[in-house]
């Protein structure tokens, strides 16, 4: 029996309307087994008509609305078609200083809303050379979630991020396993320089979920070749 996983586009600050309609008219053409969830910017969620997978937004505000210049409710997300929220990537916590306190109230906000919140978690190259990364993501998996079991926990090591660098496939499945010990009942994927020469392997194991793909999603038939992989 096909064991069904989860697979996340995320296509940061990428990705115009050409790309959009390749994605709508390459992934609508088939039949996916796994669940795939494209993430573009906000600006660019109107444009998907998602048949054979679904769309999420790669962040959001935690309050409902009111006098937040520039933020995206989840309500409005839920409105406008995505079903999925990116919550707490690393690029977010470096790049705008969030915090594990303020992912936590998004993942609250994201849930209430009835998105699926996809909290990211992940140790530097610091931590990991350290041997602190069990450490690290202990801290950031009870600081940064509602422990709400349908949230998917991304587990993303920042030095894997964008760098061709993924960790080997033991470590990964150590980590994952790790996780699940703590939140038995999520589902955890792994991303990181996830690319089609990876995929299968990765995909492979029973302890991941699936994956979060940055960088290699962003061509609409080598991201269909990486959900045919497995
Ligand atoms: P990458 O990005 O696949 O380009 O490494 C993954 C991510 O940041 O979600």
């Amino acid at each position: 029996m096909l064991n069904k996983k989860t697979l996340v586009a995320n296509w940061k600050m990428n990705g115009d309307k050409e790309l959009i309609t390749q994605f709508n008219e390459i992934l609508n053409n088939q039949t996916l087994k796994h669940d795939v969830i494209v993430c573009p910017s906000f600006v660019h969620l109107p444009f998907f008509h998602p048949l054979s997978f679904k769309i999420g937004a790669q962040d959001c505000d935690f309050h409902e609305k009111g006098a937040f210049t520039g933020s995206i409710s989840p309500v409005m997300l839920k409105e406008i078609g995505a079903t999925y929220v990116i919550i707490g990537h690393s690029e977010r916590r470096v790049q705008h200083f969030e915090t594990n306190r303020v992912i936590q109230k998004k993942e609250e906000a994201a849930h209430n809303a009835g998105l699926i919140p996809i909290v990211c978690i992940g140790e530097t190259q610091e931590d990991y050379t350290n041997k602190k990364t069990f450490d690290v993501l202990k801290k950031q998996l009870i600081e940064s979630t509602n422990q709400f079991t349908s949230t998917i926990i991304a587990y993303e090591p920042i030095w894997a991020i964008g760098t061709g660098l993924a960790p080997h496939i033991d470590e990964i499945k150590n980590t994952l396993s790790f996780i699940k010990n703590i939140f038995p009942n999520n589902q955890v994927i792994y991303g990181g320089s996830v690319s089609l020469d990876n995929i299968q392997q990765i995909l492979a194991h029973e302890l991941v979920d699936g994956c979060l793909i940055g960088g290699a999603s962003l061509n609409a038939n080598t991201f269909l070749d990486m959900i045919n992989a497995v």
